[in-house]
């Protein structure tokens, strides 16, 4: 069994720990908030660090999940992939997009193993789509919306949150990763990106974007349609429609829907894998166990056309 150990014992940790359990060995943890690590190295009896060199200086380690601060993603990935060690790195893979390059190049390099948590794309219905023929022809045009709810209080508890420096922007790069992954997973090889990014709900509140809309160009005229905004006042589920020359699919409420010659069915239906923040994703233990099992998993080349989009909008900063 591979000896992990997760980095930054935030709010994603439980999910990383919990899948570890179950296809790895827990061997530490690390936060530089010493009682936080020492609870939970107590907790799961494995060892504690307090500072990443130490991590990737012990020759028992073979995986570091990384799971801290935006900021951190690139120096801790590079650090780690230079010792050698396998990575599970949470998204967004940089803050940077020339970081993001330097990263791929230097995983390569040392031949390592680097997963970047795009983790719906392993969502039952999301695999449905990409395992199934569903003989609806080509793609005409893909479609994603994100509205969910961030509170004044959700960024100001955090010392890293809503500021370019710290986070690299704000819906965009935090929020919106998986969905405008979604749209370019379906929507194929990417041309061309146009939008806006404004803060409309969290002025005062935050440095970054709480609201963007974009248009992808895709290979062979597909367009990809996206608004997203963290000023709702709630957390809507994801809202991803792909549109075919015989037909629809629509990926709502847990549900795939298809909409063709004027009717619904569901063709699949992942709604009742319940987890605490359901809306977040629910296959983060699924992606780490084919990770650590040798199954398919997301690499971090494929985060590339994501860090595309989110370079090209987040360049003209607000
Ligand atoms: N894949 C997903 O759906 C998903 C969902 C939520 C969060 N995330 C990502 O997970 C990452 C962490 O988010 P979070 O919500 O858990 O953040 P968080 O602020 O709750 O936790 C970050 C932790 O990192 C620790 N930390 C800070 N600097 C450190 C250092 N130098 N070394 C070790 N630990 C350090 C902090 O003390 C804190 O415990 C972010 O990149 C976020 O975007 C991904």
């Amino acid at each position: 069994m591979k000896n992990a150990v997760v980095i930054g014992l935030g709010s994603i940790s439980s999910f990383h720990i919990d899948a570890i359990l179950n296809c790895a060995n827990l061997y530490g943890v690390c936060d530089v908030d010493i009682k936080k690590a020492d609870d939970i190295s107590q907790k799961y009896k494995c060892k504690v660090f307090y500072d990443i060199n130490d991590a990737v200086n012990d020759e028992n380690v073979d995986t570091v999940h990384i799971c801290t601060p935006h900021y951190l993603h690139f120096k801790q990935a590079k650090l780690a992939a230079e010792h050698g060690k396998d990575i599970v790195l949470e998204k967004p893979a940089t803050i940077d997009i020339n970081d993001y390059y330097e990263l791929l190049k230097i995983v390569k390099a040392k031949n390592i193993k680097c997963m970047i948590c795009l983790q719906n794309r392993y969502n039952p219905c999301v695999a449905y789509i990409k395992n199934n023929d569903l003989n609806l022809g080509n793609v005409l045009g893909v479609k994603g919306i994100l509205t969910w709810k961030r509170t004044p209080e959700y960024y100001t508890s955090s010392n890293w949150r809503g500021k370019w420096q710290t986070e690299g922007g704000g819906l965009l790069i935090n929020q919106a990763p998986h969905t405008l992954d979604l749209l370019a997973y379906f929507g194929g090889d990417l041309i061309e990106v146009k939008g806006t990014i404004s803060r409309r709900v969290l002025n005062g509140v935050i440095e970054v974007e709480d609201t963007a809309e974009a248009t992808l160009y895709f290979k062979n005229g597909v367009k990809g349609i996206f608004y997203g905004t963290t000023g709702h006042a709630d957390n809507s589920s994801y809202d991803l429609e792909i549109v075919y020359e015989n037909g629809v699919l629509r990926y709502i409420f847990g549900k795939l829907l298809l909409i063709k010659d004027g009717d619904i069915r569901v063709l699949c239906n992942d709604a009742h894998i319940e987890g605490e923040k359901a809306y977040w994703g629910r296959s983060h233990n699924v992606i780490i166990a084919n990770y650590y099992q040798d199954g398919e998993y997301p690499h971090l080349e494929d985060y590339e056309k994501t860090a595309i989009i989110l370079d090209k909008l987040l360049k003209n900063r607000i």
